[in-house]
């Protein structure tokens, strides 16, 4: 007996330490369990109401209740849900029923660990606080026993990126009773969504749950609907961008020959430079399906760069073209300094046949190039239109599921 004791205390000691998301009290457990558990004064009685309860050949059912009363931070960018949960798990243990008309009392509480208590671990949690470290456990007359247990958990999740800032994502709370199997042990879970709270950026809009089949431990899936409805994203993303394309567009309004012009598409194409790398920066990534923006933000880079390359080529062949004109053998010099100083109806002769020509060359490829350049931008911003649509990304399988040899023991 006593080397069964120590050897399951360390198998229990070696359980605690590779599985920390096994429940923050079973931590305390070993000191606290176990000589109460095979402590050999016992009564039989008190050992066999810690074992769990048999139901023949047939399994026990637990009925398992998870009310999601807050999911208080979602952190795209770490891939993390925070959530409130509170877990009530109630089943029939008959050798805990009394004749009532002997002990008239309707239900009593009692220590979580007088009696077995299932233990419970969230395999997607990073961590779990759980409230009370030391729960009771009401047992009514009849032997149905209940156990509450409220609980704040930061979980994994798997987000869709692909619609960010408007994406819907389905994250898993999957529960599993590790130390029972399910030849023993069998839930039937029902999730309610009590949060009232609407000022959230992701709200719950659906909750599900589902018992996976093909499991050797009895486990249960609580799935949370998440929908991002923050506007401020929208806003603080796409109205700076959809407005510095107005701006550029507007900027090919300006005259080739204007020096502005090309201070001022380089000054937006600074400014959304600094804007890209911000931004680009705040985005969630990911190995496949990267958020749509991320390609939306580049074309509209691309498009600025395009626009302001179009006009300092042509501004440089046009000034070119005023510099050749001036510098040819001019047959007149007394003209040409005449044409500078005072620009009269009698300067617009022989010199600038050449200029004239070339300035009228470079404006109508600026003139067509400004049509093609809206032309494309509307285009562009349907085809991105259509593309949030329609547009769905299926994420690459994981290792686990692609590689039959790599894949993880199936719990
Ligand atoms: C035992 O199993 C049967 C058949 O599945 C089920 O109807 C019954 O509720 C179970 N009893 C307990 C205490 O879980
Ligand atoms: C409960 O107790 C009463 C009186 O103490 C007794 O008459 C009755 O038979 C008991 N019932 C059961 C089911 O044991
Ligand atoms: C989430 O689950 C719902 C219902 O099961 C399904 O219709 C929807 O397509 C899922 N969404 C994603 C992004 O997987």
């Amino acid at each position: 007996m006593m080397a069964l004791q120590f050897l399951l205390h360390l198998a229990f000691l070696g359980l605690s330490i590779t599985c920390p998301l096994v429940r923050g009290r079973s931590f305390q457990g070993p000191a606290v369990v176990w000589p109460s558990l095979f402590n050999l004064n016992m009564p039989q009685e008190v050992q066999e109401i810690i074992q769990i309860p048999n139901n023949g050949s047939a399994p026990l059912l637990m009925g398992a209740q998870v009310f999601v009363s807050n999911v208080f931070n979602v952190d795209i960018l770490r891939y993390t849900v925070s959530s409130m949960l509170l877990l009530r798990l109630s089943w029939l243990d008959t050798r805990l029923a009394w004749n009532a008309s002997a002990h008239p009392w309707q239900a009593v509480t009692l220590p979580w660990d007088s009696l077995w208590t299932p233990r419970i671990t969230i395999l997607e949690a990073l961590w779990v606080d759980w409230r009370d470290q030391s729960p009771q456990v009401r047992v009514n007359q009849d032997g149905r026993v209940e156990l509450n247990m409220a609980l704040t958990t930061e979980t994994n999740c798997n987000f869709e990126l692909l619609h960010f800032p408007r994406d819907q994502s389905n994250c898993s709370l999957s529960f599993y009773a590790l130390s029972n199997t399910v030849m023993e042990l069998e839930f039937q879970a029902h999730a309610v969504n009590e949060i009232v709270s609407v000022k959230r950026e992701y709200v719950v809009h659906d909750l599900k749950t589902e018992v996976p089949p093909g499991q050797l431990v009895p486990c249960f899936q609580v799935t949370l609907s998440l929908k991002n409805t923050a506007l401020k994203s929208i806003i603080a993303l796409l109205v700076p961008a959809e407005a510095l394309l107005l701006a550029d567009v507007c900027g090919g309004l300006l005259p080739l020959r204007a020096i502005e012009r090309i201070a001022y598409k380089v000054t937006l194409l600074l400014g959304y430079l600094v804007f890209h790398s911000s931004l680009v920066q705040g985005l969630p990534s990911s190995s496949s399906c990267n958020p749509l923006l991320i390609y939306y933000f580049t074309v509209l880079l691309l498009l600025l760069f395009l626009s302001t390359m179009e006009s300092v080529l042509l501004a440089g062949l046009l000034a070119r073209g005023n510099l050749e004109a001036k510098c040819s053998p001019s047959p007149d010099p007394r003209r040409e300094q005449r044409d500078h100083s005072n620009p009269g109806p009698n300067s617009e002769e022989a010199p600038r046949g050449v200029k004239g020509s070339r300035r009228s060359w470079a404006e109508t490829a600026d003139h067509i190039f400004f049509l093609v350049y809206v032309a494309g931008v509307l285009c562009s911003q349907f085809i991105f239109a259509g593309v949030w649509t329609w547009a769905t990304c299926k994420s690459d399988p994981a290792p686990g599921e692609a590689a039959p040899h790599g894949r993880q023991p199936k719990l």
